[in-house]
């Protein structure tokens, strides 16, 4: 059974991401990086070997850079509500105006950086920094917008690091004055390509900014659930044009999972008892399970999910939780492959 899942796994690899398993778009920790995607050229991930995922530890770190202050009072707002530890990105050169002229130094610096952003020339110098990122589990990064893009500093800071988030779940807080983020986001994706990037950033406006504590707290909590008292740990998953109520484990890996939705998987069917998919990175905490039961829901090799409607038993899993009434569950499935949506409740 292991076996046959891991060669299918191998085939849907092969044929392209997305194929067999394909989940919403913005949800990147759900495909598979490949070591083209790496970025060989940036400074700390230059080996050519995929690195393994790095979260031993299961803090959030705040990454914040801000020019004009507004990043700063976000970052404030979020520290207020959330259990993080902070850290701010500064150019190594002080004083500068990016806004004077024009924008025109802004302007020159992100203009180098769209024309070479695998050269660590292109980024301006920023001040040293500390950090241990075996530490985190979570990454949240605040940042200004300058003409489309991620601020330059802050692209600075994770093309020198963002190789050693791989494998982490990686928040974007982007603070504008009117254009939309996607820019601030694909550069995020260019720059922590094996992040795994939460399904929703938090846009925030500079009109906005004081308001900063009830958007970024309704942010947190709707992306961090587990770390809300309050938040429900329920999830709706529909498949067939039916839904089910299952009730997400209160565990690191529970918590990540709640952090990916919404998604919605192509999942594939295996021993009349089970459909799985691959490419969702999860926290792994195997164990030996003798015996499973239809409804359960399951983590398999760290980046697999797998929702029972039948038992089965004698593999290692993470669980990831349990749908509570399963009447109708093996109908809802079908026999085959069958796109399964999971949302928060
Ligand atoms: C160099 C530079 C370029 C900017 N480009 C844009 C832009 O293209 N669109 C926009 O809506 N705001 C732009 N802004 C405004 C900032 O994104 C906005 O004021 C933001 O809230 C500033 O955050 P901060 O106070 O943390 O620096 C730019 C600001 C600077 C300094």
């Amino acid at each position: 059974m292991k076996a046959l899942r891991l060669f299918l796994a191998g085939c849907a690899a092969l044929v392209s991401l997305g194929a067999s398993c394909s989940a919403d778009p913005l949800q990147t920790g759900t495909e598979k990086p490949t070591t083209e995607q790496k970025g060989d050229e940036q400074g700390q991930a230059g080996s050519g070997v995929p690195e393994k995922p790095e979260s031993n530890g299961s803090k959030t770190l705040l990454v914040w850079y801000s020019f004009t202050g507004n990043s700063t009072a976000i970052a404030k707002a979020l520290r207020a509500h959330a259990s993080v530890d902070a850290l701010e990105i500064k150019p190594a050169e002080e004083g500068l105006d990016y806004a004077a002229n024009n924008y025109a130094i802004g302007s020159s610096l992100i203009s180098a950086i769209r024309k070479n952003p695998s050269s660590a020339a292109s980024y301006p110098a920023i001040k040293e920094v500390e950090v241990s990122f075996d530490d985190y589990d979570t990454v949240i990064v605040v940042t200004p917008l300058w003409w489309s893009q991620m601020a330059a500093p802050m692209q600075s800071f994770l093309f020198k690091y963002g190789g050693k988030m791989a494998g982490k779940t990686i928040g974007l807080v982007v603070t504008s004055s009117s254009s939309g983020i996607s820019g601030v986001e694909q550069d995020a994706k260019r720059l922590v390509p094996q992040g795994s990037f939460l399904s929703e950033s938090l846009w925030i406006r500079s009109a906005q900014v004081g308001s900063a504590a009830e958007l970024t707290a309704a942010w947190y909590d709707k992306m961090f659930p587990g770390n809300n008292e309050n938040a429900s740990m329920k999830v709706t998953i529909t498949a067939g044009g039916k839904s089910f109520t299952a009730e997400i484990e209160d565990s690191e890996t529970g918590k990540a999972f709640m952090g990916k939705l919404p998604l919605t998987l192509e999942m594939t069917e295996l021993n009349g008892n089970e459909k799985y998919c691959y490419g969702v990175s999860l926290p792994r905490n195997d164990k030996h399970y003798d015996q499973i039961e239809a409804g359960d829901l399951m983590l398999y090799s760290g980046d697999c999910i797998v929702l029972f409607y039948g038992s089965a038993g004698g593999y290692n899993y993470t669980r990831i939780g349990k749908v509570a009434d399963v009447t109708g569950l093996a109908n809802a499935l079908g026999n085959g492959s069958v796109n399964v949506k999971f949302e928060k409740q």
